[in-house]
């Protein structure tokens, strides 16, 4: 008795009501994704499954009914190619149900009906299949076309009203650069809201001074560590006395930075790598030392210091705008890759992308228009990054609206940019 045929159009049909029940239960918000027991000799990809032998079956969309659908699909069609129930499929039936799809996990029937296919080893010309697969793909369209109208509405009355800014009085801050500029006006400020600071920087004396300065306003909770950002050992060290010594970091601010500003010709191979170990590679040491705290408390918030130079090449800033344009990237990678983790860890990030800040590190500003593109002050640039953060921003520019400015520009061909920025005539002369 060939049990799979008529369980499998059930199925089928079970598996496609529970989809849209589940997707309609979901519109208010982005549906967590599905975690089926993956094998690991069996491979998704936008362009279809690849199966164990490495053979391609009906390229479909991998969206989340697309997925289930295909299962389905093989199933229905595997006992009819095979004539018989293969050896996996007799064990898999004996396995506990997961009171879904008739007896059998998403994962182990794909496998089931993959092998069968394969034993065919040809992909499907069955008009129902291909039908099957149009459907599948206009619903996913359509499922994307309504949330993507929802997101988006969303996201513009949240430009308009936003979220209301959180209480961090009880967090531990780590800022790393908090000796000088930015870095000291954010450790002055948080202290300020009650949140206790642990100022990280390579320069002792500055980095102490910042410190004192908080503890003699009043009620200021400050902490100073000395570290090179750029040495992993090191700042593994520091992260493990931070955790002994003041506890649990919930919100880290990646600021440390340094701005060498000339052509690239003229940039040596030192001062190349440093840029990129203080404003990279450092992310990475840090963020894999506290990381793992924040998941285990399922409480966190990682800030970066991006900058203009990370959304817009500027002349005499090529490995500097590398670097800022390469946080950006770490940041929603990372950010894509826990969003992607089944626990759904609440672990927040901001990018944040400020215009020239008066601290010193830019040398040789120059604009032709001083009133519209002014240089921010220190304290203006730490009251806008820690709104950001306690609103939960994922990006924010300083000033507000070049990160919109640029989004739009980005939409336009490359040579219009261009020309808006030589009407703008700002950036920076060499330092050299
Ligand atoms: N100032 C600007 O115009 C501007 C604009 C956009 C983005 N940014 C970014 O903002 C961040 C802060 O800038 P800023 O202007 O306040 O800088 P800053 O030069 O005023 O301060 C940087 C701090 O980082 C520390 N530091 C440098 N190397 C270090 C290392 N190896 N280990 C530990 N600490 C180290 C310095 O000692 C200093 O205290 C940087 O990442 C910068 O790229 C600055």
């Amino acid at each position: 008795m060939n049990i799979l045929e008529d369980d499998n159009i059930d199925n089928a049909i079970s598996v496609f009501r529970s989809d849209r029940q589940f997707i309609d239960n979901n519109s208010s918000g982005i549906p967590p994704r599905p975690t089926p027991a993956r094998q690991p000799t069996t491979t998704e990809s936008a362009a279809g499954v690849v199966d164990r032998s490495g053979q391609r079956h009906s390229p479909i969309t991998s969206g989340l009914v697309a997925r289930r659908w295909q299962n389905a699909k093989l199933d229905i069609l595997a006992p009819r190619r095979t004539g018989s129930r293969s050896r996996a499929a007799r064990d898999d039936s004996k396995k506990p149900t997961n009171g879904r799809g008739g007896g059998r996990s998403l994962g182990s029937r794909q496998n089931l009906m993959l092998s069968a296919v394969d034993a065919e080893g040809e992909t499907s010309n069955n008009p129902a299949v291909i039908a099957y697969n149009a459907v599948l793909i206009l619903f996913d369209v359509l499922v994307f076309l309504v949330k993507s109208v929802y997101i988006t509405v969303k996201a513009i009355v949240e430009m308009a009203m936003l979220p209301p800014a959180r209480d961090v009085s009880g967090d531990i801050v780590l800022i790393t650069g908090a000796g000088h500029g930015m870095g000291k006006n954010l450790a002055l400020q948080y202290a300020a809201l009650g949140t206790t600071v642990v100022c990280v920087d390579v320069n002792e004396k500055t980095n102490s001074e910042t410190v004192a300065a908080i503890k003699s306003a009043k009620g200021g909770k400050a902490f100073g560590f000395t570290c090179d950002v750029t040495n992993r050992q090191q700042v593994m060290d520091t992260c493990k006395k931070i955790k002994e010594q003041v506890g649990v970091v919930s919100i880290l601010i990646n600021n440390a930075g340094i701005m060498p500003t000339h052509s690239l010709l003229q940039q040596t191979e030192t001062e190349i790598r440093k840029t990129f170990d203080i404003n990279v590679l450092a992310h990475f040491w840090f963020i894999q030392s506290l990381l793992p705290d924040m998941l285990k408390q399922n409480r966190g918030h990682i800030v970066v210091l991006s900058s203009i130079a990370g959304m817009i090449g500027f002349k005499y800033l090529v490995p500097y705008c590398g670097t800022k344009f390469a946080v950006r990237g770490i940041m929603e990678a990372l950010s894509e890759e826990l969003r992607a983790d089944p626990t759904k860890p609440n672990i927040k990030f901001t990018t944040i992308y400020p215009y020239m800040v008066d601290t010193g590190l830019c040398k040789r500003p120059y604009t032709r228009f001083p009133s519209l593109l002014k240089m921010v002050k220190p304290d203006d640039a730490a009251a806008a990054i820690i709104d950001a953060q306690r609103r939960g921003l994922t990006e924010a520019s300083i000033p507000k609206y070049l990160l919109y400015l640029n989004t739009w520009f980005r939409n336009l061909p490359l040579r219009v940019g261009q020309e808006f920025g030589d009407l703008l005539d700002t950036g920076l002369q060499s330092d050299l």
